[in-house]
């Protein structure tokens, strides 16, 4: 029997737990639940072009240093090419 690797789910906010989870968790959950982020699949440009569309219209602050995590735990987890 084989098994494939199956990222673990965090259950207290629905989205994996993986590098770049604490930062997703502490930035991206203030104004919405993690479901809005969960139910998206974009690829790595159009996750850019969702927290630009955030700052500019919606308040959301400067990511720093976390955006390049953010975005690449995203891409990988919410991404276009990953179901
Ligand atoms: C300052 C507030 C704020 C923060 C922080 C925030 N968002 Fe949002 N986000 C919004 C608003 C407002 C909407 C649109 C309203 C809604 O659909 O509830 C939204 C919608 C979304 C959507 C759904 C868009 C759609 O078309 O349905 C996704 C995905 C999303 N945000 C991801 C993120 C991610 C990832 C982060 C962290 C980097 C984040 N958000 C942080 C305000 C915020």
């Amino acid at each position: 029997m084989s098994f494939k690797a199956v990222a673990e789910v965090d259950a207290s906010t629905g989205l994996v737990n993986a590098p770049g989870f604490e930062f997703v968790k502490s930035q991206c959950r203030i104004c919405h639940s993690g479901s809005l982020i969960v139910s998206q699949r974009l690829g790595e440009k159009d996750w850019v072009r969702m927290i630009r569309w955030m700052q500019e219209e919606q308040g959301l602050w400067s990511l720093g240093d976390l955006e390049e995590p953010i975005v690449r735990y995203l891409t990988k987890h919410y991404g276009i090419s990953k179901n």
